[in-house]
Order: structure tokens, then sequence, then C-alpha cells
């Protein structure tokens, strides 16, 4: 089934149909600024303010001038609106400090371009000394999501807390969330903090499980797209949807059911014998199985949870089990779901399964840690495929409208963030959850 169109969002985009929404007052939906080979970082000059001391200030600049933005030096140095706000806001630990921000940030946050992005950087709370520290530090997460919410046509607005050993391991999550890349996280908190070992260097390896369609598809392009060799993983019933996707990434296919007993033995042999191993590992293969909880059969319950978790627990074992089968500096990346963090009614297998993948990647992370690796998952608010194609109209319609962007994401927005959190330049982001929701209203 191909992902469903955001009809609704073609027609408010211009003429009659956008006068008529204006009139109304209805959502306008923005064309949100997507990764395009060779566009430049930003859509406007880049602007760093700082905040007390702002000890990541310089750094930044450096880093946003190296990547091709064009850094302002004040925000009153240029009449152009910013494609990059960001704002040193780690070294902040009094209220009068707090208070401080409104100056610089208001007129500059104002002046934000289209598919513009604001980034603030704040402490990790738990490294504060202080108890008005630890608020205004705080402080930072309403301020951060109520800018999500205000931004206009595209923008963004996210909280890098930057731990007191991140060092050079900022600049990888600084970049992404300034990007195109990251169109569709907003109003997200990610800490960073030391970077874990390097990957092996020379070719690198994926596995993405359930990459025939949708999002699994999307994640394969986009590793392929920087060089890694993806083994795409699907069922025997995909086999030539599945075939067609690894030729186009250049990869290769493994027609494997993940919940099948010999399942995690088969896929460790496999990435030893054909790859000497592999660097990333993507738990993406997911299913639904909707009903209220009372009338869910045993049938309907385990499949999800075997499906969801099991089989990613499972065949995670089998890789840490295989000396040499997971290569050092190992990432693992697992796909969870808004509505594992909220809950979603007639989904109570569903968000039992998806929250408990987000346990089992703050687990792994410790253990993976030991060789250099990391795990963290991605949480996927309302995306167009086929899944959510599956919706009945009213509810597919709220679902794209219930966030600040006022859209539902496309798979590719989900692929960018996984490969994001595979790549050495997340080096430093470990055991965390990064939604890719457009600020969705459930379970923020
Ligand atoms: N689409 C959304 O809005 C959304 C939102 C949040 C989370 N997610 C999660 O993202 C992931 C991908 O979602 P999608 O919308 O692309 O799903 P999809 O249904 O389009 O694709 C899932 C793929 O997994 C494969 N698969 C299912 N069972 C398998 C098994 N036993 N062994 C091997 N492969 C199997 C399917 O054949 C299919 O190709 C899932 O984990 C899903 O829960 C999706």
């Amino acid at each position: 089934m191909s992902a469903p169109v955001d009809a609704y969002a073609q027609f408010v985009r211009q003429g009659p149909g956008a006068a008529l929404a204006r009139r109304l007052g209805a959502p306008r939906p923005a064309a949100l600024r997507r990764f395009r080979p060779g566009a430049p970082l930003l859509t406007g000059p880049a602007v760093v303010i700082g905040a007390a001391a702002a000890p990541h200030a310089d750094d930044v600049a450096r880093w946003l001038a190296a990547a091709g933005a064009d850094v302002a030096a004040a925000p009153e140095a240029t009449e152009e609106r910013f494609g990059a706000v960001v704002l040193d806001a780690s070294a902040v630990r009094t209220t009068a400090e707090l208070a401080s921000l409104r100056e610089p940030l208001a007129p500059a946050f104002r002046r934000l371009a289209v598919g513009g992005r604001v980034v603030v950087l704040g402490a990790v709370v738990a490294e504060t000394a202080t108890v008005e520290a630890a608020a205004v530090q705080q402080a930072l997460e309403g301020l951060v999501r109520t800018l999500g919410k205000e931004a206009r046509s595209g923008g963004t607005v996210n909280l890098l807390r930057v731990g007191e050993a991140a060092g050079q391991a900022l600049r990888g999550p600084l970049e992404f969330l300034v990007s195109a890349r990251a169109a569709f996280v907003s109003g997200q908190v990610l800490e960073v903090g030391a970077a874990r070992a390097a990957q092996t260097p020379g070719a690198r390896t994926a596995v993405v499980t359930g990459a025939a369609q949708g999002i699994g598809a999307a994640i394969a392009e986009v590793l392929a797209r920087s060089g890694t060799h993806v083994v795409c993983v699907d069922l025997a019933a995909q086999g030539e949807q599945l075939a067609r996707i690894a030729n186009r990434v250049g990869g290769s296919a493994l027609h494997l059911d993940i919940t099948a007993g010999t399942a995690p033995s088969a896929l460790a042999e496999h990435l030893l014998r054909r790859h000497g191993g592999v660097d990333v590992v993507v738990h993406n293969a997911g299913i639904t199985r909707d009903r209220s909880f009372v009338n869910l059969d045993e049938g309907g319950w385990t499949s999800v949870l075997d499906v969801n978790l099991r089989a990613p627990l499972r065949l995670t074992d089998g890789l840490l089990a295989r000396e040499g089968a997971l290569r050092r500096g190992a990432r693992v990346v697992q796909l969870s779901s808004i509505n594992g963090i909220a809950g979603a009614k007639g989904q109570a297998n569903y968000a039992a399964s998806k929250a408990g993948v987000i346990g089992m990647v703050r687990a792994l992370d410790t253990r993976l840690a030991a060789n250099g690796g990391a795990a963290n998952a991605v949480a996927p608010g309302f995306v167009e495929t086929a899944m959510t194609a599956r919706m009945p109209l009213l509810p597919r319609e709220l679902g794209r409208r219930v966030n600040s962007l006022q859209q539902g994401g496309l798979p590719v927005d989900v692929a960018e963030a996984v490969a994001f959190l595979a790549d050495p330049a997340a080096a430093g982001v470990s055991g965390q959850v990064l939604r890719v929701c457009g600020q969705n209203l459930l379970g923020a």
C-alpha cells in the first residue's frame, strides 16, 4: 500500500485554499525544509547569542562557519532573517541570568527565516550545584517547548543539554539540529555527554529490519547515502519489494522472520560470515493489532509484543553472544513511538511494546558502552506510511494536525534521525529517546 497524501496541506498552501484557510483561521502547514544534496546548511545567516559565561559560543560559531554558514557577529549586524539562532544558556545559574535571556533572544527569534532553527544550549540538570541552578536550567525546557509552538513557517526549536564531559561531542548534535535533516524534530531535549569510542574504521555495515517499505526502506536509503552497506531484512513474503529496496541502496536482502526461533543465530551468522560483523543495528520492523484491552485476544496481545519487543531483545542478545558480531563502537537504534510514551486508546499491546523498547535501550546502552557502543531510541509521531494509511479518516486527519508543524512527518524524517544516531557524529548521545513528531501533543 502506498503512503497517503496530505491533500489538506496541499490545498491550503496556495491560491483560494490558502485564502480560505486564512479567513477561517484553519491550520496552514508549511512545506518543511528537508535535506537536498548540495543545498547549503542554512537558509540565512546564523547568530550565536551568549548568556552568562556562554562557554560554547565561540566553538559553535566556528563549527557553523566551518559547515558553510554565514555567522553574524550579533543579531543587529544583519538585516537578513536568521537561518539559525543558537543561544548558549549552559552557564545560566540564577533567576536573574534566566530573566536576561529575553532581551537578546526575542528579537532574534522574531527574525527567524522560513524553516529556521533555534537551538538552546543548556546544562545537564543533575550536574548543577544549587537548587536555583537546577530550577533555571529546567526552566529552559518550558521556554524551548513554548517557542517550538510559537515558531512559524516550519521553524523548529530544540534544547541540547551539554554535559561537563561533552567537549567536541556537542558539534554533531548541534549540526544535526540546525540542518534540514531535522525537519520534523521540534520541542525536544537531547543530552550530550562524553563521546563513546570511534567506530571501527573502514566500510560500515548496517542491518535494518522491516526494510521492505515505509520507514525501514527510508532508513536503508539514508544510511546508504553515506556509503554504508545496508543488509535489508524483511519477511520472505515481502521478497520482491525487499529486493527492489536492497538494489536501490546498493545493499543486500535477507529474508528473515525476526520472531523465528532461529532468527538470532541466523542473523549473527550472516553478519559475521558475509560482513565480518555489523556497525549499526536498526530494530525497525513493527506491527499493530489495535483493539481495546478487554477485547484483545491472546494472539493480538502476544504477536505485537513478539515482533516489537521480544524479537529486538532476542536479536540483540544473539549478536552480543557471538564474539565479533557487533563491531567496536556498534550503535543500536530502536524504533519506539510517542504512543509508547503517552499510551494510546486501543493500543495496549503496541504501547507496552514501544515503552518496553525504551527500557531496552537504556539498559542495553550500559552494556554496549564497554565496547564503545551505544543504544538510543527514536520515537516517531504521526508519519505518512502504510501503517497510518490504514487508520480511519478522522483519527488520521486529527493525528496529522495535533503537532506544532500541523502535519504528519515523512518516513525520511525518521530515517534522518536514525542515521544521525547511528553516525559517529552522535558519539556523545547514548541511552536516549529522540522524538521525531513535530512536537506532537501526545506524551509531551
Ligand atoms: N508510521 C508511523 O506513524 C509510526 C509511528 C511511530 C512508530 N512507528 C514505528 O516505526 C516502525 C516502522 O513503521 P512503518 O510505518 O514503516 O511500518 P510498515 O508496516 O510500513 O513496515 C513494517 C515492516 O516490518 C516488516 N515486518 C513485520 N513483521 C516482521 C517480522 N516478523 N519479521 C521481519 N519483518 C517484519 C513488514 O513486512 C514491513 O515491511 C515500526 O516499528 C513502527 O511501530 C511508526
